[in-house]
C-alpha cells in the first residue's frame, strides 16, 4: 500500500487548517457586509455542466477533468471549479426567477489535473463569489472591490498586489475580434508554439496566455480587443472603470487577460502578486458570464463573481510576513500534583468547559514540571494546580503562567475565580 497522499494533493495539517479557516472567517465578515449567503453544491456534478459552462476547448476541459463512469454509467466530474455548479443550482432552485438577484458564496476544494509545482495543486481550495441577476456596472465594480478589500483585509500590502483588468466584449463584438486574431495566428503560424498555431482553429484568444517567449513577442503585435469593443461593451467598460476610479481601487489595465474559461463576456480581472509565487501569481481572478445561465437552458440571466486560490493566498501571506492568528488551544490547565486528585482534576476541568473556558489537562500520567510545560505549549494562560493538600483544605492553587505568581481559591468558587481572573488578564 502506498502511505502518501496521491500526486498534487496535501494533508491540511492543524496549521493549515486553521489558517484555511481564518481564511474563510475573513470572508464571511466580508462578504457578509455586501449580502453574500453561503451555498454548497455537490464536489462532483453531471460532466456536460463543465464542459458546455467552462468550454470544450479550454485547458480545463480539455486535459485537466477527473471524470469518470459512476456505476449507474453516469460520466461524472470533480468540479475543478465553483461557478458552473452554482449557476447550475441557482438554475435548478429558480433563485433568480422573475429578475430576483442572488448573492452567493462559497469555500472548498476544487480538483484539476495540473502538472503539480509550487502553488499548483490537483487538489487545491477557493473561496469564490457569484452575484447572479445584476447587470448594471456597479455590480462588477462591486465584486473587484470586494476581492481586493479581502486581501487587503488579510494583510498582503496593496503595494505587493497588482489587479488586473480587462473586457472580452460580448456576442457582439468578440466573435469578430476572435476571427481577427485567428487570421493573426495563422498569419505568425511559423513564429508560434505548435499549441499556440492549433488554437487558430480552436480557442484563437488563449494565445495571448502562453507562457512561451517567442509566442508573447508575437501575440504582443496582435491587434487589441479594446480597440474592438462595440459601442455596449465599451461603455459598461468605462463605467466600470468610473466607478473603481471613484473607490480608488488601483486597477492596471491589461488588453492581453483572457483567463481560462470560456464563459466570461465583458469584465475580466485578476490579482497577482509577485512575491512568494513563481509563474502561479494569480491569487485570485474572475470576470462577467452573462450567458452561462442560457448555456444550461436557462433564461438570460447576467452573473459575474471570482474565486480566490487558498495555497496561493497562503504563500503570498508568507512572503509578505503575516502571521495567521494563533488560536490558543487551551486557556486554562488542570494540573494534578498526583493522582489521589485525579477525579477532581477531571470533573473541575469539565465545569470549566461547561462555562465555555478551553480547559486542558493531563492525559498521561506527566510529572507537574512538564504538565506546565504542556500548558505553555498550549497557550494556557493560567494553570490550576490540585493538590492533596490544598484539596483537604476545601481549595485549589491558581497560578499565573506569565507572571509565575501563585495564590489559593476556594474549589467551590474555582470555575467562577478562573473565568474573573481571565478577563483581568484580557484587559492588560
Ligand atoms: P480560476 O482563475 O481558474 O477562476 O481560479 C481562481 C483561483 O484559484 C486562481 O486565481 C488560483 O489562485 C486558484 N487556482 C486555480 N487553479 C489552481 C491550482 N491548480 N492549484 C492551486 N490554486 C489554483 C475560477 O475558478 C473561476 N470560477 C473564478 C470565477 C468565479 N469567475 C467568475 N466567478
Amino acid at each position: 500500500m502506498n502511505a502518501r497522499a496521491p500526486k498534487g494533493t496535501s494533508d491540511m495539517l492543524p496549521d493549515v487548517a486553521r489558517a484555511w479557516e481564518h481564511l474563510q472567517r475573513v470572508a464571511q465578515e466580508l462578504f457578509a457586509l455586501y449580502g453574500y449567503e453561503p451555498v454548497y453544491t455537490p464536489l462532483f456534478e453531471h460532466t456536460d455542466v463543465f464542459t458546455r459552462g467552462i468550454g470544450e476547448a479550454t485547458d480545463i476541459v480539455s486535459k485537466e477533468m477527473y471524470t469518470f463512469e459512476d456505476k449507474g454509467g453516469r460520466s461524472i466530474t470533480l468540479r475543478p471549479e465553483g461557478t458552473a455548479s452554482v449557476v447550475r443550482a441557482s438554475l435548478e432552485h429558480n433563485l433568480t426567477a422573475n429578475g430576483a438577484q442572488a448573492k452567493l458564496y462559497y469555500a472548498g476544494p476544487m480538483f484539476r489535473y495540473e502538472r503539480p509545482q509550487k502553488g499548483r495543486m490537483r487538489q487545491f481550495w477557493q473561496i469564490g463569489i457569484e452575484c447572479l441577476g445584476a447587470p448594471e456596472p456597479t455590480a462588477d465594480a462591486e465584486v473587484i472591490t470586494v476581492l481586493w478589500r479581502y486581501f487587503e483585509s488579510l494583510g498582503i500590502p496593496s503595494t505587493n498586489m497588482r489587479l488586473l483588468l480587462n473586457s472580452m466584449g460580448d456576442e457582439a463584438c468578440r466573435p469578430a475580434y476572435r476571427d481577427t486574431i485567428a487570421s493573426f495566428i495563422r498569419g505568425h503560424a511559423a513564429d508560434l508554439c505548435d499549441e499556440c498555431s492549433r488554437r487558430a482553429d480552436t480557442n484563437p484568444l488563449r494565445a495571448f496566455d502562453c507562457k512561451d517567449p517567442a509566442c508573447r513577442e508575437v501575440m504582443a503585435g496582435a491587434p487589441l480587443l479594446r480597440d474592438e469593443l462595440c459601442e455596449e461593451c465599451a461603455t459598461h467598460y468605462a463605467a466600470v472603470k468610473a466607478h473603481l476610479d471613484a473607490l480608488d481601487i488601483p486597477y492596471i489595465e491589461d488588453s492581453t487577460l483572457v483567463r481560462g474559461l470560456d464563459y466570461y463576456t465583458r469584465t475580466v480581472f485578476e490579482v497577482q502578486v509577485d512575491a512568494g509565487l513563481g509563474s502561479q501569481n494569480a491569487i485570485g481572478g474572475g470576470g462577467r458570464y452573462d450567458r452561462l445561465m442560457q448555456e444550461y437552458g436557462g433564461p438570460a440571466t447576467p452573473g459575474l463573481g471570482f474565486a480566490l486560490g487558498f495555497e496561493r493566498t497562503l504563500l503570498a501571506l508568507e512572503a509578505a510576513g503575516v502571521q495567521i492568528p494563533a488560536v490558543p488551544r487551551a486557556e486554562v490547565f488542570v494540573a494534578r500534583v498526583d493522582d489521589s486528585v485525579t477525579a477532581e482534576v477531571f470533573a473541575l476541568s469539565q465545569r470549566l468547559r461547561d462555562a465555555g473556558v478551553a480547559a486542558e489537562l493531563d492525559h498521561q500520567a506527566r510529572s507537574l514540571k512538564s504538565q506546565f510545560k504542556q500548558a505553555d505549549r498550549l497557550g494556557a494562560r493560567l494553570v490550576v494546580i490540585v493538590g492533596p493538600e490544598e484539596l483537604a483544605a476545601g481549595e485549589v492553587t491558581l497560578r499565573d503562567m506569565s507572571t509565575k505568581e501563585e495564590k489559593r481559591l476556594a474549589l467551590d468558587s474555582a470555575t467562577a475565580d478562573v473565568i474573573a481572573a481571565l478577563g483581568e488578564e484580557g484587559t492588560d
